[in-house]
């Protein structure tokens, strides 16, 4: 794989680029602190704005690292900043990625994250060079999978008990597309 790290892309309605710190009081408000978006997520919504601009700025000093993949999702229209996607794991060994995304709800259901998701996944295949690309969702969040199916993943299966988010342990779906799907 090409260390090329989280470089800008444009789709249709969206700019994916990196965060800066002004970014803030977006990510708290849009997305970061609503316990309904992070409900089937690692990590708990956040009590403060304080908290939002401690890790906004460990990911910005991380972006000097080429295998750091991490876009703040901008809605070109108004310019605001509106979700996160990202490389939560990366197999080198493999050139494998595992992706995560959340957004706010204000603008769920207009297909965003599908058109996100895929070109993240353009990106990553054409220009990084990876093979694989997955995702996985909580058996009970299957608009999640929806938008692997939407973005050109396919389902691999599930793996019972096999992660932890907000709600407790769950079963985890898993989808991924890799080069050779491509080439049809
Ligand atoms: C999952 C998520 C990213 C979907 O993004 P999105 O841009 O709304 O995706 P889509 O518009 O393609 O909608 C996906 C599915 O969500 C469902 N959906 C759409 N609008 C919805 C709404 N307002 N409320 C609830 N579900 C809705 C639909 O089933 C849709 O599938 P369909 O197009 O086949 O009908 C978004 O809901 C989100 O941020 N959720 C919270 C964080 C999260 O769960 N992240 C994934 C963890 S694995």
């Amino acid at each position: 794989m090409k260390k090329l790290g989280t470089k800008r892309i444009e789709t249709e309605r969206l700019i994916l680029r990196r965060y800066v710190m002004e970014d803030a009081e977006d990510m708290y408000n849009h997305w970061a602190s609503d316990p309904e978006v992070t409900k089937y997520l690692t990590w708990p919504a956040h009590p403060s704005v304080d908290i939002t601009r401690m890790l906004l700025q460990d990911w910005i000093s991380r972006y000097e690292e080429g295998d750091y993949f991490n876009w703040v999702i901008e809605l070109k229209s108004s310019g605001t900043a509106i979700g996160n996607i990202s490389v939560v794991h990366l197999k080198e060994e493999i050139d494998a990625a595992e992706m995560g995304y959340c957004m706010s709800r204000t603008y769920w259901g207009q297909g965003i994250m599908p058109e996100a998701l895929r070109a993240v996944m353009d990106y990553l295949f054409d220009e990084v060079g990876l093979n694989r690309v997955a995702a996985c969702h909580d058996v009970n969040n299957p608009k999640s999978g929806r938008v692997m199916e939407k973005a050109g993943m396919k389902l691999e299966g599930i793996l019972r008990q096999a992660g932890r988010n907000n709600l407790g342990i769950c079963d985890h779906v898993w989808y991924a597309a890799i080069k050779d799907d491509r080439k049809n």
